[in-house]
């Protein structure tokens, strides 16, 4: 390069005026104004207006004539106060312009696909299939500056706090997270393959067992599982493992961790510590083990109320062993008959039998079930739901875990379509003592809840072999805003524990030996008592930044159906390769 800059675009303020500066960067835009020619420049920085004098550069005014969107240049030019009526406060640099007295035409463009500004309304495959057009736009630009801070004062905090950042394999075996594996062939052992980590777990329990102490690692992880808005095939996670800490002790780092990245990337202090309920407190009040806690509408069990009624719904419900839960909509008691039809509806295709409803008016209960209580039942009915004038009562009669999980998902459905979650908070709250196991009843076994190396509540543990579903582990989940963005856990550091709980999950000792065989034989070396937890760090940058999908906060992801339109991957590969893997494909077509 000719000229060599000496200023970023969005650096260049009153301060540099008479000042000879030299940027370099993309041309935003460009307005002719007979004589005169605008150019906005833009760097990452941010824009620069450029100004092309025909009268004093004649030959340069033509060149600039020329200038399309997206051609790449250096000028070099005398920074100008703008007179005040061309002022433009909503730039940053809209009080100078800089006027041009040389310029090196260092690329052209073709035409963008998509306007390179903020806000623009193009279709996302057409962003990701020219992502390097889109990491251009300055929301882009500002999401990859705040993801680097993210991971600078990750970095930071856990080495001042005596974390030793220590990278892990990313061709290994199967780990246990329970979602599919991503597989890699081995070339010089036919019919061998890696795993892809769903997680760096086995290795960070390894590094306690070869006294690290204190590991964190920011890494890659990679499932093959169904993609959602906050779900990548691979993703990153902030990893961390400690040895001789008690769960109070790992969730007061964790919170300092959380205090120091709202600091640097909100600017906010953040109370802690912070709030924390048990998981079956979380599924009472919230039904969900992620609760959102932005909003109220919490769930009442009415169950008391509904053993006692004559509608048969509710009786029968209590009396088959079940529950008849509710939620208060307040004010919400104008909602037409249609859209409580449709309410119905929804609920049924999550899987119950209907919805009953209650309006609360100055004359008592609008309701088709009225007939079933008595007037001192729907008082005390009205007193345990905080009814007032106006509100509107919902309730599921089901099997309890189903009444919870019902009206969990259409609190938080309401509250969206009602405009109910107040925007710009930031609510963390831990979720705690999950049960240890969940039953698989399609498969008809148990299954770990977290993981399998997750170790129970010390008092819990005789009910191990009575009843497994009720013994709690010292698991713990971070909720932000109604998204786990961490789960980790105290984990078993004792072979003998570690083998009772894979008992029952059911593996046999063969399965044992081959997978975890090394795991259990590092337990037998002086395995510290460790835990630890991690961190979705793309879920975290997505909330914090208030963005709608982890897709927005990474620079290439992929789509829901985990291809990448930028190369095109997966894509196929040449007989040789696939014959050098010792594979045979039977099925080229793409899902
Ligand atoms: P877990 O499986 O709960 O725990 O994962 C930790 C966090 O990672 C994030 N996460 C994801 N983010 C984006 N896309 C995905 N597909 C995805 N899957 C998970 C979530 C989640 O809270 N080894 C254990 C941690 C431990 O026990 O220390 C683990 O990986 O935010
Ligand atoms: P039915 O007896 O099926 O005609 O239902 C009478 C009313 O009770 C309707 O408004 C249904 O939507 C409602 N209802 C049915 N099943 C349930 C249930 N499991 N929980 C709550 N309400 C229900």
């Amino acid at each position: 390069m000719r000229l060599q800059r000496t200023y970023w675009c969005g650096n260049i303020s009153g301060k540099n005026i008479g000042e000879k500066v030299v940027l370099a960067g993309w041309v935003q835009g460009r307005r002719d104004h007979g004589g005169l020619l605008f150019v906005d420049l833009r760097d990452r920085s941010g824009l620069v207006q450029l100004v092309f004098d025909q009268e004093r550069h004649g030959s340069l005014f033509a060149a600039a004539e020329k200038l399309r969107s997206e051609y790449v240049l250096a000028v070099s030019g005398v920074v100008i106060g703008r007179s005040p009526e061309t002022l433009n406060p909503k730039l940053a640099t809209g009080e100078v312009e800089i006027s041009v007295e040389d310029m090196d035409l260092l690329n052209t463009a073709k035409v963008p696909p998509f306007y390179i500004e903020d806000n623009i309304d193009t279709d996302e495959n057409l962003r990701l299939r020219y992502r390097y057009l889109d990491l251009r736009r300055p929301e882009m630009q500002e999401m990859l500056k705040l993801r680097h801070r993210l991971l600078m004062a990750t970095r930071k905090c856990l080495d001042e706090r005596g974390f030793l950042e220590i990278d892990t394999p990313m061709l290994t075996r199967s780990t246990p997270e329970g979602a599919r594996d991503y597989l890699v062939p081995s070339r010089v052992s036919p019919g061998f393959f890696y795993a892809l980590p769903q997680s760096p777990q086995l290795f960070k329990q390894l590094l306690m067992v070869g006294g690290v102490e204190r590991y964190f690692q920011i890494t890659r992880c990679f499932r093959d599982e169904d993609l959602r808005a906050d779900r990548q095939p691979e993703f990153t996670q902030i990893d961390m493992e400690l040895s001789f800490c008690t769960r109070t002790e790992i969730i007061a780092e964790v919170e300092a961790l959380m205090a120091d990245l709202f600091q640097a990337i909100l600017g906010q202090k953040l109370d802690t510590p912070l709030p924390a309920l048990s998981h079956s407190e979380a599924m009472e009040r919230y039904g969900s083990d992620k609760p959102d806690t932005r909003f109220g509408m919490e769930l009442q069990d009415i169950s008391e109320i509904a053993g006692e009624c004559s509608f048969k719904v509710f009786s029968q419900a209590i009396s088959g062993g079940g529950a008849v839960k509710g939620i208060n909509v307040r004010g919400q008691g104008t909602f037409s008959r249609k859209e409580l039809d449709d309410l119905t509806a929804l609920v049924q295709s999550w899987g119950t039998g209907g919805l009953a409803w209650m309006i609360v008016t100055e004359d008592g209960f609008k309701t088709p079930i009225a007939k079933f209580f008595t007037a001192e039942q729907l008082d005390r009915l009205g007193k345990h739901m905080h009814a007032e004038n106006g509100d509107l009562l919902l309730f599921v009669a089901d099997k309890k875990e189903n009444t919870q999980k019902i009206l969990g998902q259409l609190r938080v459905h309401l509250a969206r379509q009602l405009d109910l979650v107040p925007e710009g908070k930031h609510h963390l709250l831990w979720v705690l003592d999950f049960p240890l196991f969940v039953y698989d009843h399609e498969e008809k076994r148990y299954t770990s809840n977290h993981h399998p190396f997750t170790a129970p509540r010390e008092e819990d543990i005789p009910m191990l072999q009575t009843e497994p579903l009720e013994v709690r582990s010292l698991a713990y989940d971070l909720i932000y805003n109604g998204v786990e963005i961490a789960g980790g856990s105290i984990r078993i550091h004792g072979g003998e524990m570690q083998e009772t709980v894979f008992r029952l999950l059911g593996l046999t000792q063969e399965e044992l030996d081959e997978k975890f065989g090394f795991l259990l034989e590092a337990f037998e070396y002086g395995a510290p008592p460790h835990g630890g937890i991690a961190f979705g760090l793309d879920r975290l940058l997505m909330l914090m930044s208030e963005r709608k999908s982890i897709r927005d906060v990474i620079a290439f992801p992929k789509t829901a159906a985990g291809t990448c339109l930028l190369t095109g991957a997966p894509a196929t590969v040449s007989p040789g390769q696939l014959k050098d893997l010792h594979i045979y494909t039977v099925n080229r077509k793409r899902s």
